[in-house]
């Protein structure tokens, strides 16, 4: 690739079904140059997380996506022009312009990333998904030593940092994911106590097995029929952190939520938390300190699934949501 040419990922058409490679265009075009106030940014490191899936659908939680627009996401790299006194070449910033060589940003929008750390760590462990993993679940999950957590997508970006946090603090920690290899990677490699596969055999009598007990503590990042089976293991009194509802996304007409609201809330007294990432920026430098921390003491460890190629990224979003990923999917771009 010429360093002249900015290879982009375009929004091409709304799926009605599956995501598809056939839904995304492709482009090259000049790199252009920084206007006064703006930013040329090489991206580096994509994040891809099943938000940009759900970007996609028609009623989606922001603006929907028009046609030939470039595929936003969160994107880290460096500054190499500046029109504006903020930033110089060589700075390390972090994007949502998304699936594109270079970016043209507003300084205003940048956010600077002066951590010293891997490209991959500060758009993995330290970007979006450590951090959402890290509030969701030591700030508003708070969970207790001795307590069980019972986390979904446990393989995935978030779920398998929110897994390791979970033991940190003393938990039984319980993961729901697809497939034996990667419930068998979940004991192995990621030291969950249990593991519980939702695609084999039935899901209610996997979970009793598997939370002898009950749960005290649910994180969920899927919505659907596993929420809808984790009530019934819910103690008296137990909470629920929704992070994400990744079993709707992968349709435009996703199905209803789970069968069981509120009644089940009401008669165990349950607590459900809807938590959105945005409003923790007084707390980053505690949450990467701690990180870094767990990170060097052994106590936590990165599991990144890294994907070669600008060239590959709708094809890993659409493994993505097949369940391709262990830990968290970037992009060397
Ligand atoms: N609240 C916030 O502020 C915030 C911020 C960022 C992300 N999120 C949300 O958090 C969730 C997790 O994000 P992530 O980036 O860590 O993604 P992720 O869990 O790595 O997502 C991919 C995984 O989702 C699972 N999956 C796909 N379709 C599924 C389905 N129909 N039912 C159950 N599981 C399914 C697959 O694992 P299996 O093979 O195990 O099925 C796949 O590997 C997403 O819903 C995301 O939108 C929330």
């Amino acid at each position: 690739m010429s360093s002249n040419v900015n290879r982009q990922w375009l929004f091409a058409e709304r799926p009605e079904g599956k995501l598809g490679v056939e839904h995304f265009g492709y482009r090259e075009s000049a790199v252009p140059t920084p206007g006064p106030g703006q930013v040329l940014v090489r991206h580096r490191v994509l994040q891809l997380m099943p938000g940009n899936r759900s970007w996609m659908q028609r009623d989606t939680y922001r603006s929907p996506l028009e046609t030939d627009q470039v595929m936003p996401g969160y994107a880290i790299g460096e500054v190499v022009a500046s029109n504006d006194l903020s930033f110089k070449p060589g700075d390390v910033v972090e994007t949502m312009l998304g699936w594109q060589d270079y970016a043209l940003a507003s300084a205003a929008a940048l956010k600077r990333r002066d951590t010293p750390a891997s490209m991959e760590d500060l758009m993995g462990l330290l970007g979006l998904s450590g951090l959402t993993a890290y509030f969701g679940l030591l700030h508003v999950g708070r969970p207790r030593a001795g307590e069980t957590l019972l986390v979904s997508a446990a393989a995935g970006g978030i779920g398998s940092v929110v897994a390791q946090l979970g033991r940190i603090s003393g938990c039984r920690v319980v993961g729901i994911a697809g497939g034996p290899e990667k419930c068998a990677w979940l004991l192995n490699e990621v030291g969950l106590d249990a593991v519980v596969d939702y695609k084999a055999g039935d899901l209610a009598d996997a979970l009793s097995a598997a939370c002898p007990n009950g749960v005290d503590l649910y994180f969920d990042n899927v919505g659907g029929r596993i929420l809808e089976a984790a009530l019934d293991v819910l103690k008296f009194g137990g909470r629920i952190v929704c992070c994400g509802a990744t079993a709707h996304y992968d349709s435009d007409t996703p199905s209803r939520g789970p069968l069981g609201l509120p009644l089940k809330l009401i008669v165990k007294s349950l607590t459900m938390h809807g938590f959105a990432n945005y409003g923790y920026g007084a707390h980053e430098r505690e949450a990467e300190s701690n990180l870094l921390k767990w990170l060097s003491d052994g106590s936590l460890k990165t599991f990144y699934h890294i994907v070669e190629g600008l060239e590959k990224t709708p094809e890993a979003l659409v493994g993505m949501m097949a369940g391709m990923n262990r830990g968290m999917l970037l992009v060397r771009v």
